[in-house]
């Protein structure tokens, strides 16, 4: 029994060779040829059906949709495309589909809107373009497994379950065993969470890094990488409320050295899709490059998808100073004619997607890592500078995406810290266990939180988050 890939990359080899496939019908032209899927590549494989071997009731049920078990003989195919097809001996219709049925799903082979495939979301998975979307998330997942595993980092499970608000942004998710309906009221009549599950309030965590910085101050490098949840109602094509993360986090580090390797596992993962994804990329370059064509000129994408990925490979990303890049924004045409939403006025701004944007997009044409952000608009835990009023903060900035990483170097001097959680509003109490990592042989380190379905998003050429997770979370969807 083979899957399909197997067989297809076997080619020639295989010929005359007695097989089993099984997979999906995605066609049945001229009763006779059978287009086959078994999802382990966006190829079919080419089954060859002589009519007067077979019973019609069965010849009836092989219907778009429907799942078979093959066996038959490789042979070389007679057609263009590809090498080989297999000559069916034996065919089990495992599965039927009703013909009628299928019509008004996404199952029917032709182009539906994304939009389509979403609202069917259950089915997308049998579809070439989510399928390839899929394997090829599934191929960057590996390549950074691969990567960390490569230069000695230890991967850490964080808690999803969290008692902490790592970003400070009061977007999250509670989480508790109390039947909402009857939630017992402390004296002061707000609801007493010691009752709870936990005997305090948790929630689903926002980000790893808290608890990424207490593992590496034991074991040197790590990373997390796992599911991160966050409340914030905006409904981008950017934004999720159940996302991947990726946070490494690094004793001995340096802001320098941080931006180092995020660059380098960036440029790490996309050459392991490259590498790895031939098919599926070419497949959906194919479909980004004539989406291009029909956007208006100045939303277009003056690269391929090839190309743009070509492009991060080969070149360095810009880095620069949030005071250099405001200077450049502030000074700009577009800002000038009053072209941003948000019209860059004064340091100390926080930056707008579509700034960020003008920045990557229209300015350098190439990759930005912005850093030495204002302390205002970053989270407490980030390194102050000796200015006194920037943190040693780093997003990276990509085009067609936004910010697709943001980290920094961490605040490891214990009274600086304590100034900012106490400037920041936050309770001390609670963050014990992070302070005494400061106490007992605090060291300079770093970190960042890499989103994978923005790296996918780029990689892809898809444009809407949603179409690059196999189960998208948003507000007012959480359909199963
Ligand atoms: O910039 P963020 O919020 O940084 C952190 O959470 C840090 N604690 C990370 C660290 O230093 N360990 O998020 C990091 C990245 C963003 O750059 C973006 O790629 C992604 O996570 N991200 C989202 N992706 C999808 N949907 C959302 N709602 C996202 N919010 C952030
Ligand atoms: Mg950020």
């Amino acid at each position: 029994t083979y899957h399909v890939k197997e067989l297809l990359d076997k080619g020639k080899e295989a010929i005359s060779q007695e097989v089993t496939v099984q997979g999906w019908v995605r066609s049945f032209r001229s009763n006779r040829f059978i287009a086959l899927n078994d999802g382990s590549t966006i190829k079919n494989i080419q089954v060859v059906v002589d009519f007067e071997n077979f019973d019609a009731d069965l010849l009836k049920k092989i219907n778009t949709a429907a799942s078979l078990k093959i066996q038959g003989e490789v042979i070389e195919s007679q057609g263009s495309g590809q090498e080989i097809e297999v000559v069916a001996k034996e065919i089990i219709i495992l599965g039927e589909a009703n013909p009628d049925d299928v019509q008004e799903t996404i199952l029917q082979p032709k182009q539906h809107s994304l939009e389509k495939l979403r609202e069917q979301a259950h089915l997308r998975f049998r579809t070439n373009t989510f399928a390839s979307v899929m394997r090829v998330r599934n191929t960057l997942m590996f390549g950074v497994h691969k990567y960390f595993n490569e230069k000695g980092f230890v991967y850490v499970n964080t808690p999803i379950i969290t008692g902490s608000d790592a970003e400070g942004a009061g977007e999250m998710f509670t989480v508790t065993n109390f039947d909402l309906d009857k939630t017992p009221k402390n004296e002061e009549g707000k609801v007493d969470y010691e009752q709870d599950f936990f005997g305090k309030h948790t929630n689903l965590t926002v980000s790893g890094q808290l608890e990424g910085e207490v593992a590496a101050m034991g074991l040197g490098k790590i990373y997390t990488f796992g599911p991160t949840f966050r409340a914030e109602n905006s409904n981008t094509t950017r934004h999720l409320a159940e996302f991947w993360m990726i946070e490494p986090e690094m004793a001995f580090y340096d802001l320098d050295m941080n931006m180092d390797l995020a660059e380098d596992l960036l440029k790490y993962v996309i050459k392991y899709a490259v590498d790895n994804c031939a098919d599926d990329l070419q497949f959906l370059a194919e479909r980004f490059d004539k989406e291009q064509t029909q956007k208006p000129q100045n939303e277009r994408s003056e690269l391929t998808l090839m190309e743009r990925l070509d492009y991060i490979l080969n070149n360095e990303f810009i880095r620069l100073t949030y005071t250099e890049a405001i200077d450049i924004l502030k000074n700009s045409n577009h800002n000038k004619k009053g072209k941003f939403t948000y019209k860059i006025e004064d340091w100390g701004a926080d930056l707008q997607s579509e700034h960020e944007r003008y920045l990557v997009e229209k300015h350098f044409k190439t990759p930005v890592i912005l850093f030495d952000y204002p302390t205002e608009i970053k989270s407490f835990y980030m390194r102050l500078n000796d200015d006194g009023k920037t943190v040693r903060a780093m997003d990276i900035l990509f085009p067609g995406i936004g910010e697709i990483v943001g980290g920094s170097q961490r605040e490891e001097r214990l009274d600086i810290l304590d100034q900012k959680i106490e400037r920041f509003g936050i309770d001390k109490e609670e963050l014990w266990w992070y302070r005494d990592t400061r106490r007992f042989g605090t060291v300079p380190h770093s970190g960042f939180g890499l989103g994978l379905e923005r790296l996918v998003l780029f990689v892809t050429g898809m444009g809407n988050i949603r179409d690059v997770i196999p189960f998208p979370r948003t507000p007012k969807n959480a359909e199963f």
